[in-house]
């Protein structure tokens, strides 16, 4: 099929540009568009017709939900069942990087929520997802723009290597904010919000709006989930080809320790390092990059997927130094432990 190709500049949108994007969502046509997570694969999410194209594009099971893009406060009404005491504190984190599920109305059709009675919907905030939604007239169904299982686009360059000639349209708008997939909050299960998938916004955040919040333990990613609330979960995800060896967080020298033993596993390994570690490895003849560093998690967030694209059968293993488990670093190392192979 051919994919026909637009470039967007962010900060100065040709409305017209979108306009013939959002013509072809009204068409039933597929668009990936960039979003402030990762970059998305976009439908008309009230056509069953449209949405099943997503399902072919991506190669994804058809029992693994989509989340529903709107554009506007509003469609939180039109497409799910909440009160306006919840809307209100939600409305605190819109537009933005976080998906709510809710009790879904019957217009959302079955195909993109599994057949479940729940549905995922989620408001981003880059501007070009936002026009592309309200100029379309309809919410836009979209999983990350990636072939089903491998790490999230964050990048022009991957989403053209994975979706050319299967989607009609990709809008190209740069590298992304964030770099890791929204957060993803159940609000069907009483009163208290559960954390479903850990992303840009933290639980101290989730607190401060709700109360209080239940964090499962698989969010850590430790796990296997017993609660298969998101059947997402169910499989491999983020994982590159080449094994990923992942170094739990601690002191310096005891990190640096584990990756130089296990560097001696292979031929043609790559060290991916905070840069507090650089001197570490420099030395030693070793092939090595930084991924972030430990006073800025959202630089190491933004460089995650795109480092594990950059090496991928480049190397014969990435031996990469995890974070701690706060803030956005949560979710960095919830798609780490996802992704690796080992777990040091
Ligand atoms: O940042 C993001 O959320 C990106 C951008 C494109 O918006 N989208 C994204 O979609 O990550 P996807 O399909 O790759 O991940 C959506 C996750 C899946 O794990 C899916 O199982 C879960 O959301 N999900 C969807 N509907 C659900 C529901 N009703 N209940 C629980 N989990 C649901
Ligand atoms: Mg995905």
């Amino acid at each position: 099929m051919e994919t026909k190709v637009i470039d967007v500049d962010p900060l100065n949108i040709e409305e017209e540009k979108i306009k013939e994007a959002a013509q072809a969502i009204k068409e039933d046509k597929t668009v990936v568009f960039p979003t402030e997570t990762v970059y998305g694969l976009g439908a008309n999410g009230l056509s069953e017709n449209a949405v099943r194209k997503i399902f072919e594009a991506k190669g994804r099971p058809y029992d693994n939900p989509l989340i529903l893009h709107v554009s506007n406060v509003r469609s939180f009404l039109e497409y799910t069942y909440i009160s306006y005491a919840l809307l209100e504190k939600i409305e605190r984190l819109l537009p933005g990087p976080i998906t709510f599920v809710l009790k879904k109305r019957e217009v959302v059709p079955d195909i993109v929520t599994a057949g479940k009675d729940t549905l995922a919907i989620r408001m981003p905030a880059h501007p070009v997802a936002l026009k592309l939604i309200e100029y379309a007239e309809v919410p836009i169904a979209a999983p990350s723009a990636n072939i089903s299982g491998k790490p999230s686009p964050t990048m022009s360059e991957h989403v053209l290597k994975d979706m050319l000639g299967k989607v009609d349209y990709i809008i190209i708008g740069g590298k992304v904010e964030f770099g890791v997939e929204s957060t993803i909050i159940d609000l069907t299960q009483g009163k208290i919000p559960i954390i479903l998938r850990p992303g840009p916004i933290p639980p101290e955040k989730l607190k401060e709006i709700f109360g209080d919040i239940i964090i499962p333990d698989f969010v850590y990613g430790k796990i296997e989930p017993d609660y298969i609330k998101s059947p997402g979960m169910k499989y491999r995800h983020y994982a590159p080809n080449t094994p990923v060896i992942l170094v739990e967080h601690d002191d310096a020298n005891t990190m640096v320790k584990k990756v130089l033993e296990e560097v001696k596993s292979y031929n043609n390994p790559l060290v991916l390092c905070l840069k507090e570690h650089v001197g570490y490895y420099k030395d030693h003849n070793i092939n090595f990059d930084t991924i972030g560093s430990e006073s800025n998690y959202y630089e190491f967030a933004v460089k995650l997927f795109e480092m594990l694209r950059k090496y991928d059968e480049k190397v014969d293993a990435m031996i990469i130094e995890g974070i701690e488990d706060k803030g956005i670093g949560i979710a960095v190392m919830n798609r780490l432990r996802k992704a690796a192979y080992h777990i040091l």
